[in-house]
């Protein structure tokens, strides 16, 4: 997604913003652009590129602009085509505003076409520049700076977040937040602008993360924040504990493996933080212990791989808790009709905790009054400052797009709330509640003997094996279903092959039509035993058919492993654990498809980390 980086100070601003922007770019862009006052007459000089930030890098090089006050963004474009014409800065029709921006103007239409009649000429096919041409009306009509933002927040409709930079105030940024994240690195006489505290870590350790529906005006020494009425408002500085350090590749050639590799790491660090907030879990989560021990159901949203890892913790809360659990995805959700269920809680399943589907589901819920949990991985989030409460996932950055280590620290984070829910219902004793969090710890080993014991035969012979096959069919059931679509997911995201997902007894409906034997089956066992034989006939189904399947199967299951082509083998572990032991060796599977197939595999084609726009 498109990301924000600003500067302001008494040092030149392009190899920050630049920093910034190369810090932020895991999140998916493609093009990029810079814009900078010139420090002799303030003149507005700018740069933009498509493609990756080398071009915009290469360009500068060769017009080498810098100041000490300046903005920067990379793009994923929504409105109008990958071309430098829609890159980002934009500008007023005398190119003496330029705004970079995040997020949907939903109502651009409307005001371009008034704007156009009033004899505005749009150099672009942005919503993005609506902004500067409507600045530049209401800058003509109105006084001061400030009344002329409120006025034009007034009029955007939809979620933003945009940095203003202009010819004639020369020495200050404006900064407008609306639902899209935003915040500010405090520097000594200098400032930090970024959407993602990430871009300055380690430059500043002072931040300030603007509120929902508010502006500021800053200049190297001084924060004016207003919300949208033009009140003045406090500045809530915290101290910002995240360095960019830790988020180097650390010899791994991409961040997808080094992130495969932490899994064991973040499992333990995850189960640490977990049992050190034990006792006040239900203070974490916004909820009293007595809403704990009344809860009739449990309610998840997510998207993308989150939704995944929601759809398994289903298994893990009525197994365990005994208590339904619904899944919903955010993006269907917040539009479906909404029937509040009776004594339940809404967890927002979000790596992280900014993406716009989810949130908005979230604050729907919160309209009817329903208690709302984040699960995130990012304490700075949006999600964990707006919901009633949260839990954190203890991954640490998660860089590569596609997600890894935060779906298994998600299992184990909704594993453990589920025996913690159950010992507060009186289901469990101390004792099996410490047994699961142990049990925990043993998955995180197995996850990470599963890829030794299968890494040179994936390296050497079995990636290549299946780089060549066009299409793909994934397979579970019960909780190794949801895996599957997460299975199918990862290969679609990195590998960019067709990956068909069902629940393996949705077989004979129609997808047994399209067995053949150059379309590998994936099929992903469960420990569950009434599940597994029931899995067994279905391999079989596909089997008399000339299917080549490949199974993920635990330890006592032989006849699966006789009946299959290629057998990955699972040690035996606690039941519903099983999706946590065979996660790192699925993704290294398809970590190494997709490098087979050359593919670039941290920032695949098209997609975005954080999904900020809906
Ligand atoms: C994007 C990412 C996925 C991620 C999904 C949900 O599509 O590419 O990897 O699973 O968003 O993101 P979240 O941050 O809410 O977990």
């Amino acid at each position: 997604m498109c990301s924000v980086v600003g500067y302001v100070g008494k040092r030149s601003c392009r190899s920050f913003i630049l920093e910034g922007l190369r810090r932020l770019e895991y999140r998916g862009y493609d093009s990029a652009g810079f814009a900078c006052l010139c420090p002799r007459d303030s003149r507005l000089l700018y740069a933009k590129a498509v493609g990756r930030l080398e071009n915009l890098e290469k360009k500068l090089k060769k017009e080498p602009i810098d100041g000490y006050v300046g903005i920067g963004h990379t793009r994923w474009s929504t409105h109008g085509a990958v071309t430098e014409h829609n890159a980002h800065p934009h500008f007023d029709c005398n190119k003496t505003i330029s705004i970079v921006h995040n997020g949907i103007i939903e109502n651009c239409y409307a005001l371009k076409r008034q704007l156009e009649e009033a004899g505005h000429v749009f150099f672009s096919a942005t919503d993005t520049e609506v902004i500067a041409h409507q600045l530049e009306v209401l800058l003509l009509s109105h006084v001061t700076l400030k009344k002329a933002i409120i006025d034009l927040v007034n009029k955007l409709e939809g979620a933003y977040a945009f940095l203003v930079l202009m010819e004639n105030y020369p020495d200050c940024i404006v900064l407008v937040r609306k639902r899209s994240p935003l915040c500010i690195g405090i520097g000594d006489d200098e400032l930090f602008i970024a959407s993602d505290p990430l871009a300055f870590a380690g430059n500043s350790s002072k931040v300030c993360f603007l509120p929902d529906e508010s502006f500021a005006i800053v200049k190297a020494d001084q924060i004016e924040l207003y919300d949208f009425k033009g009140h003045a408002l406090p500045i809530k500085v915290q101290e910002l504990t995240i360095d960019w350090v830790n988020q180097e590749r650390k010899g791994h050639e991409h961040f997808m493996l080094k992130e495969i590799y932490e899994q064991k790491e973040v499992i333990h660090a995850t189960v640490d933080f977990l049992r050190q907030i034990s006792n006040e879990v239900w203070q974490y989560m916004g909820i009293t212990q007595e809403t704990a021990q009344s809860l009739k159901s449990f309610n998840m949203i997510g998207c993308g791989t989150s939704y995944h890892a929601a759809s398994i913790g289903k298994f893990f809360f009525e197994k365990i808790t005994k208590i339904p659990a619904y899944v919903h995805l955010a993006s269907e959700f917040r539009y479906m009709p909404f029937f509040p269920s009776e004594n339940s809680v809404y967890l927002a399943v979000s790596q992280s905790g900014e993406t716009a589907d989810t949130l908005e589901a979230m604050r729907m819920l919160q309209t009817h009054h329903v208690p709302t949990v984040a699960l995130t991985n990012v304490a700075s989030s949006t999600m964990v400052r707006e919901a009633d409460g949260f839990l954190l996932t203890q991954a640490g950055y998660e860089i590569a797009v596609v997600s890894t280590k935060a779906f298994s620290a998600q299992l184990t984070v909704l594993y453990w709330l589920a025996h913690r829910l159950a010992l507060e219902k009186g289901l469990i004793n101390q004792q099996q509640m410490h047994m699961a969090q142990e049990d925990l710890l043993v998955v995180a080993q197995l996850l990470e003997s599963c890829m030794e014991n299968y890494r040179m035969d994936i390296t050497h012979s079995v990636a290549k094996e299946y780089a060549q096959s066009q299409n793909f069919i994934f397979l579970g059931r019960h909780e190794s279903y949801p895996f599957a679509q997460e299975a199918a997911l990862k290969l679609k995201e990195t590998a960019y092959r067709y990956a068909l997902c069902y629940s393996a007894g949705e077989l004979k409906h129609g997808p047994l039509a399209l067995i053949d034997v150059k379309t590998p089956v994936f099929v992903f066992s469960s420990q569950d035993p009434l599940i597994y034989q029931k899995l067994l006939g279905n391999v079989q189904e596909v089997k008399v058919r000339g299917g080549h399947v490949v199974a993920f199967t635990f330890e006592h299951q032989k006849e699966l492993q006789l009946l299959a082509d290629r057998v990955f083998i699972i040690p035996d572990v606690k039941p519903l654990l099983g999706t946590i032991a065979m996660t790192g060796l699925m993704q290294l599977l398809v970590y190494e498809i997709a490098k087979e197939l050359g593919r670039p595999i941290d920032k695949p084609r098209n997609l975005a980390k954080s999904v900020t726009v809906e």
